[in-house]
């Protein structure tokens, strides 16, 4: 083979474990390797392919981090009409439902029961067992291309295995779990952002984010619920889900009953009350049950409405939900300048606990919904905490009712609001001078995960605030003790814990710093990625935007924040008086951490020779990883050394727990 050869040779089989892996990871549940040996090959791939562009395939396993920029999604023509469900409620309306099709098809059916999934339909095309496109719903005839953000969804194979028809569309349901969707606002409520409604929404925003890595980060999931094509081999739409399992697609699993064959109503309301009571133990939220005939061949006969398909109906569930007035609308002022709008209810009884606000997001929402002063709204509590206003009960409107329009000006500082084009939210530009911006940003600096400031809270902050002792996160380093005593409810003790905390929080790392200091954008990964790329804040503000963006994780709206911040003088003086202080504005100790480690789980046992135990403790912190002392399923490593207990060992093979030793601890950091 000549060495042309061989190197495609070696994508080609890079490709094919990788895509494995990735099966068995996401798919199937079960890894065989570490994330770090899985990385090990990716990299490998994406040196290959750096190198030998011509051997990239748009279904390469590196394709998943994302990377292809979509500036239009491209209108496509659906081969199979996208229709939509009929919905029914009760048991009555199922029977009327089944005394229909039966009219029809004077025999027994069988159903197959499934789970409604709350996100968003895709269809994906896949030729000679290669995906080729995925399209939206859209408007049910034609969709977007949407292909390259489907692509980073790790539970849809980009090559099939097994026998797989050469040409076929398979559909399903887009989806973000609800770990995911909460980690993505936890990550939101760090940098200050207005958080995100709820899962489906998210879902369907990220499928059309122009930039797939953002999708890739996101962590979408997809569930497979038909294949349409010509000449199929199998008979039934049970048949179906089976094979495309086969084929390396993610099904429903029949076990945890997401699925199930039936032939009777009763069968299906058995189903359907089961997943009434148990849907908010699932990991992912829906909203109701779909039911299909299974047989093919009877779906034929049956055929279609205008609208949809005889043949299949969902039954939704009925979300609690009541009817309150809207009293008024009141506008809060983020830290980060964010507005978002509050309902004012009327209280009301809703699922055992007492409604009187309920957030409406954004101006789009208020206009979505048309909100007037005083409607009657109705309020549903489904799977979220925060209720939400679903809809107007228009009967009830005086003909002379004012439509809610949303405020133009800041309701605290008074300046003028502005909304950034594709933003869904209103600013107040004024950062530095608007109260609950100042506040807010103070707030945050002293927040656990920021500078973890002991002693101290937002009740301390406005009192500081308002006694005009601390207008900027600077001005905290030079409070003394007389000043914080003078205030009322603080005893001695109290102001000595605020500055011990103070002068505590002096040692926290650069990283942590960086993250306080509040830059739009900028949480704690981000900032994190920050410090060990460029090491000194010095370093970062002299970084020109293309210095920036080569960082991992840093996308073109962090890099344009990152110099707005340092642009201004303002926050230069606060960097400079904090640097003053002793905060530490440079990596310390090992400036050669890296985040190798990140998420694995490590638990060192016995006597080593090259490095002492509490240096090897010290080395899978410093790279990102987390010492235990015992071993669980959890455990990713365990690291061996001499005269180790016989126990450990014994119960890290029973539990699959990778066993290294010194030198191969070494080489993963190195
Ligand atoms: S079957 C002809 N099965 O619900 C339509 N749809 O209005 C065939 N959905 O937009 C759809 N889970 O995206 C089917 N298990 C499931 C589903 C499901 C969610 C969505 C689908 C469609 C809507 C139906």
């Amino acid at each position: 083979m000549n060495e042309l050869n061989q190197i495609k040779h070696k994508i080609k089989h890079l490709t094919k474990e990788l895509n494995k892996h990735n099966y068995k990871y996401y798919v199937l549940n079960e890894p065989s390797i570490s994330d770090y040996e899985f990385d090990i090959l990716l990299k490998e791939l994406e040196e290959l392919e750096k190198k030998y562009p011509q051997f990239v395939s748009p279904n390469s396993p590196t394709k998943r981090v994302g990377g292809d920029i979509t500036k239009t999604f491209q209108t496509v023509k659906h081969i199979y009409p996208m229709l939509s469900l009929a919905n029914t409620y009760s048991k009555s309306e199922l029977v009327e439902w089944e005394n229909r099709l039966k009219k029809i098809v004077d025999t027994d059916i069988e159903y197959v029961c499934e789970l409604k999934y709350d996100g968003v339909a895709i269809g994906i095309r896949y030729e000679n067992g290669e995906l080729v496109k995925a399209i939206t719903r859209g408007d049910g005839t034609q969709g977007e291309d949407v292909t390259a953000n489907v692509r980073t969804i790790k539970t849809i194979p980009l090559t099939l295995k097994g026998d797989y028809p050469t040409n076929f569309e398979i559909r399903g349901e887009i989806f973000l779990p609800l770990k995911n969707f909460e980690k993505l606002n936890n990550e939101r409520e760090d940098i200050g952002e207005p958080l995100y409604a709820n899962p489906r929404n998210t879902a369907s925003g990220t499928l059309k984010q122009q930039d797939s890595r953002i999708v890739a980060q996101r962590g979408l999931d997809c569930f497979l619920y038909g294949v349409y094509g010509e000449n199929l081999s199998f008979k039934s739409h049970y048949e179906a889900v089976k094979k495309a399992g086969e084929w390396g697609f993610k099904i429903p699993d029949e076990s945890k009953n997401y699925l199930k064959k039936v032939k009777s109503i009763d069968e299906i309301m058995e189903f359907v009350t089961y997943w009434d009571k148990h849907r908010h133990q699932l990991p992912f939220e829906i909203d109701g049950i779909v039911l299909k005939v299974n047989n093919y061949h009877l779906q034929n006969e049956l055929g279609f409405t205008a609208k949809n398909p005889r043949w299949a109906i969902s039954y939704k569930f009925k979300a609690e939900k009541v009817e309150t007035q809207l009293e008024s609308v009141s506008y809060q002022v983020g830290r980060t300048g964010a507005i978002t709008p509050v309902a004012n209810l009327t209280p009301v009884l809703l699922a055992g606990t007492t409604v009187k606000r309920a957030s409406l997001h954004n101006a789009d929402q208020i206009k979505k919904l048309g909100l007037h002063l005083n409607d009657f709204v109705y309020v549903e509590k489904g799977g979220e905490i925060i209720p939400k206003i679903v809809g107007v009960n228009l009967d009830k409107r005086k003909a002379d009712a004012t439509p809610i329009q949303f405020i133009t000006h800041c309701p605290i500082c008074t300046t003028e609001l502005i909304r950034k084009d594709g933003e869904a939210n209103h600013y107040c530009p004024n950062e530095l001078g608007c109260a609950p911006q100042i506040k807010g940003k103070i707030e945050h600096f002293i927040s656990r995960k920021a500078m973890d400031i002991d002693g101290m809270g937002p009740e301390t902050i406005e009192l500081f605030y308002d006694a005009g002792l601390v207008k900027n996160i600077a001005d905290l380093y030079t409070l003394t003790f007389n000043d914080i005593i003078k205030l009322e409810r603080i005893a001695d003790k109290t102001a000595n814990n605020i500055l011990q905390g103070l002068e505590t929080s002096k040692q926290r790392p650069f990283e942590r710093v960086l993250f306080a200091i509040g830059i739009r954008y900028v949480g704690e990964t981000v900032a994190k990625k920050l410090a060990r790329h460029f090491l000194t804040i010095d370093r970062i503000i002299n970084a020109s935007y293309e210095g920036l963006i080569a960082v991992e994780e840093i996308g073109e709206k962090i890099a344009e924040s990152v110099i707005n911040y340092f642009k201004d003088e303002r926050n230069q003086q606060i960097i400079g008086r904090l640097k003053s202080y002793g905060l530490h504005f440079e990596m310390q100790v090992n400036e050669h951490a890296t985040d190798k480690l990140e998420n694995q789980t490590f638990v060192i046992s016995g006597v080593f020779e090259k490095v002492s135990r509490t240096e090897l403790k010290k080395l899978i912190e410093e790279n990102g990883g987390k010492n235990t002392s015992s071993i669980s399923s959890k455990t990713d490593y365990l690291v061996a050394g001499k005269n180790m207990g016989p126990k450990k060992l014994e119960k890290a093979e029973r539990l699959g727990v990778k066993i290294i030793n010194e030198d191969e601890f070494l080489e993963m950091i190195k």
